[in-house]
């Protein structure tokens, strides 16, 4: 094994189960970039400080490009036994370019090393994530676009309530999805600080300029307290939350798909690159996509639920435990990335049985409130409204028709009120249409709302 970098004080080389256990390298070494990135800004301001030659300076900026280069070729792998990717990568400057690459952890601690690290790839991370979500939101605008007008019940309890179209199902997702991005930006905003120059918990003795390295790196500050700079994973557990609720939105959106797909309803077909079939029944055709991303909502809730636990009960400030920070985010961020394109896809995809959606808007009485609302509107009161139209359901249950299907003269023994225009009033096409609140199901209102999204960037 390689001689420890800290070994100064000790007398015995590490047990080699700890060495496994301890090392981190077989994970962190995704940070490899960042912690590169991080090294060269620090490397810069030391030298602008004086703390570092221009030579000195120079020979491990390069060195460290070179490291980059040959890890992204596959020249140089993760192999070493190295405790860690701040380890691993500076010891191989240190082969490469001598005392110099000694030089670099000058007025640094792996401490706010590996803070900084993380910070930086969590928000590298989490810009890939937005724009997969921006895709899916863009799917589910130009899908809602072309169904402005393609009708479905709107259920509560799953049971069927109100008359609504696919375009206005669709363009609840889409809201969802934009809260979302808002709290992943949010996330994002208060992990753009730098805390780089907190030192292992005390700062540093040496005249830094800690806000040109947050500059270089493209952050908005410095942290603002040492302890809390290296005590700190608000930051992930906080990208964490956010993505949590972005599966859960995920998730239900995965059941309705798993619900509309399944015979009973028949309101979608998924295609047959977007899903999946049995290795026993042929007629099968399952809804694998949705159902995997419905079950792997479970995984990032305990990614998250993991990350608070390790932190629960550390005492200020940097404790071993946080290593252990870094594969829930990890996994977090992975599912999110797997989740997402397959989704896209399956939605953007699936076929719609639009006869059968119409059908089931027409079916479960769906307008049994736009009868009332009718009545409301010859001067009944609400109530009273409401007790007629229950009663004209009860009479259709008993004979198995459609409130639409009710002759003017059973409609008028319930009340006089009723009179031709009931027909066009409970018309599914004039529920949806005359829904034109704010926010409501009408085409006119949902063409509104998506060219409001469509704004949204
Ligand atoms: N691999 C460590 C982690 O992820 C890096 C920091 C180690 N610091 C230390 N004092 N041992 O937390």
């Amino acid at each position: 094994m390689a001689k420890l970098m800290w070994s100064g004080r000790f007398q015995k080389p590490l047990d080699s189960s700890v060495n496994d256990y301890n090392s981190s390298l077989p994970f962190d070494s995704r940070m490899y970039a960042e912690d590169i990135q991080g090294s060269i800004a620090h490397c810069h301001m030391l030298n602008k400080q004086g703390l570092l030659s221009d030579a000195d300076a120079l020979s491990i900026e390069k060195g460290l490009q070179g490291i980059r280069t040959d890890i992204e070729n596959k020249v140089l792998t993760f192999d070493s036994g190295a405790e860690d990717i701040h380890m691993f990568i500076e010891e191989e400057l240190t082969k490469r370019v001598g005392d110099a690459g000694k030089r670099l952890h000058t007025a640094r601690s792996r401490n706010d090393q590996v803070a900084l690290d993380q910070r930086l790839y969590a928000i590298n991370q989490a810009k890939v994530i937005r724009s997969l979500i921006l895709d899916l939101h863009g799917t589910l605008i130009e899908r809602a676009k072309e169904n402005l007008e393609t009708y479905m019940p709107g259920y509560t309890h799953l049971q069927r309530a109100q008359p609504i179209t696919f375009a206005h199902h669709l363009t609840s997702y889409i809201a969802m999805l934009e809260r979302d991005i808002g709290r992943i930006d949010d996330a994002v905003r208060r992990t753009c600080v730098s805390p780089l120059g907190s030192g292992s918990v005390a700062g540093t003795t040496y005249p830094l300029d800690r806000e040109s390295v947050a500059m270089e790196l493209g952050l908005n500050g410095v942290t603002r307290n040492s302890m809390d700079g290296v005590a700190d994973r608000d930051f992930a557990i906080e990208l964490v939350s956010a993505l949590s609720i972005l599966m859960m939105h995920l998730s239900r959106f995965s059941e309705d798909i798993i619900l509309w797909a399944s015979q009973e309803f028949g309101f979608v077909e998924l295609d047959d690159a977007y899903s999946t079939g049995s290795s026993i029944m042929p007629q099968k055709k399952n809804p694998d996509v949705a159902e995997l991303t419905r079950g792997k909502t479970g995984r990032v809730f305990g990614d998250l639920v993991a990350l608070l636990v390790v932190m629960k009960g550390l005492p200020m400030t940097y404790n071993k435990d946080m290593q252990e920070v870094q594969e829930s985010l990890y996994d977090a961020l992975d599912t999110l990335q797997a989740a997402l394109p397959p989704f896209t896809g399956m939605v953007r995809t699936m076929k719609l049985h639009k006869d059968r959606m119409l059908e089931a808007a027409k079916g479960g009485f769906s307008n049994a409130t736009d009868l009332a609302d009718y009545l409301v509107k010859k001067g009944l009161p609400f109530r009273d409204a409401h007790e007629v139209s229950g009663k004209l359901v009860r009479h259709c249950i008993e004979r198995s028709q459609a409130l639409d299907d009710l002759d003017l003269d059973t409609l008028t023994s319930f009340s006089a009120l009723f009179d031709r225009d009931v027909y066009d009033a409970i018309r599914i096409r004039s529920c949806v249409e005359n829904r034109k609140v704010t926010g409501g199901p009408s085409p006119s209102e949902v063409e509104k709302e998506l060219r409001q999204m469509e704004k949204f960037r």
